[in-house]
């Protein structure tokens, strides 16, 4: 309720995302860890004027859009979407309880309005009936006024339109019949109204409240995480140095339950670390026989599909093994290459370099080798 008016918000999330591709429409995308369509719903859920949240799914994704609602604690009535936004629209709008009296109309692709806008479209259209947000634009707009030719239009004069849009039920209602009677399709609500003979009326948008898009709207929503990894282990007499996933000829090996491979064991912990998924030691401890002597490039591959599964990919990794022989900068292009393919990467995602501590401690007195790693995970994915 506010100021003892019903109101509802539409939630129009049906459409097919065809300028962001991917495999799911852009509603579904992650932003800051939530699907795109249960963030913009919870900006509408945490705003305690609001009645009725009705979400506008495509037909393919209502069970899924009402799932992860749910599971959001999100309390909305699912209607099925139509071909165009206005027809998505159109179907929320009959799905309105009867006793509404006013109506907010989102788009799902606009998951950063604030409450405040929300509000403060709400005290707008008790006194104006219909009212959209909008903001002054940027860039200067040229018009086309034939084929090849156009004008300067005067900057001052415009606006750059967004959601939410707020209207008097019966007045949007009306507006949505009219359209549909006379076949008019508006690329927004306030098209209708106007078209119908409502006067319109703009309050001050947000330039953060941006549509996203394309792929070029997404880094807004885009998680970078870091991670770091350490390991360090003895030389041991009659066993084969593996570094990096690959065999390094040299007169001993190192110590350890698996191959002992120290620098992926530095690269899986900094890539675990940054998922938030703990350590190596945690997912394969060396008391369990099924790690006897495996190939730290088997583990590397599970480690790829943990941080997979958490629905993050490698940004980079950037890696140091310390050993003061053998030498390694023969084999840092070699190593890169294979455990890039182990984790599904390119190879350029992948640095790897070695250093020595000049002679000093056990690294100098040639009794082990130490390997340092550092990563970054991004998510952008779809959840
Ligand atoms: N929308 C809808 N039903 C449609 C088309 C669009 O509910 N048939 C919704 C979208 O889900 C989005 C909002 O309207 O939240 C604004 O539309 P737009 O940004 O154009 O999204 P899409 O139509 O999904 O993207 P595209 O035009 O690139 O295909
Ligand atoms: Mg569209």
């Amino acid at each position: 309720m506010y100021k003892n008016k019903k109101i509802a918000a539409i939630i129009a999330a049906a459409g097919s995302g065809s300028r962001m591709g991917g495999s799911a429409p852009k509603q579904y995308l992650d932003i800051c860890g939530k699907a795109m369509v249960v963030k913009t719903a919870g900006i509408f859920s945490k705003c305690s004027h609001i009645d009725c949240i009705i979400v506008v799914a495509d037909a393919g994704h209502c069970e899924k859009c009402e799932e992860l609602l749910q599971k959001n604690g999100i309390n909305a009535i699912i209607a099925v979407g139509g071909e165009r936004r206005q027809d998505s629209v159109y179907e929320g709008l009959k799905k309105l309880p009867l006793d509404t009296d006013y109506v907010l109309i989102h788009d799902a692709a606009r998951p950063f309005a604030a409450v405040r806008l929300i509000e403060e479209a709400l005290e707008a259209v008790l006194a104006k009936k219909a009212v959209v947000c909008a903001v002054p634009v940027k860039d200067t707009i040229r018009m086309m006024t034939g084929r090849e030719r156009s004008v300067t239009t005067d900057r001052s004069l415009m606006y750059a339109v967004q959601t939410p849009q707020a209207f008097e039920k019966r007045l949007i209602v009306d507006s949505y019949e009219q359209a549909y009677r006379e076949g008019f399709v508006g690329t927004d609500d306030a098209a209708l109204a106007e078209r119908a003979g409502y006067p319109v009326h703009i309050i001050a948008g947000s330039y953060d409240n941006i549509k996203i898009t394309t792929r070029g709207d997404m880094p807004a929503a885009t998680e970078t995480r870091v991670g770091t990894g350490f390991d360090a282990h003895a030389f041991a007499a009659g066993r084969k140095l593996f570094l990096g996933g690959i065999e390094i000829p040299y007169e001993k090996g190192l110590a350890g339950h698996s191959d002992a491979d120290v620098l992926l064991h530095a690269v899986m912990d900094a890539l675990l670390g940054a998922a938030g998924c703990g350590d190596i030691g945690g997912h394969f401890p060396d008391s369990d026989e099924r790690y006897k002597g495996i190939s730290s490039l088997a583990l590397l591959e599970k480690v790829a599909g943990i941080i997979k599964s958490k629905g993050y990919s490698v940004g980079n990794i950037d890696a140091v093994v310390i050993a003061e022989r053998p030498k390694i900068s023969g084999y840092r292009l070699e190593m890169s290459k294979t455990a890039a393919k182990a984790l599904g990467v390119s190879e350029d995602k992948i640095n790897i370099k070695g250093t020595t501590t000049e002679n000093m401690g056990f690294i100098g007195r040639g009794e082990g080798i130490a390997a340092h790693a550092v990563c970054t995970l991004i998510k952008s994915g779809l959840v």
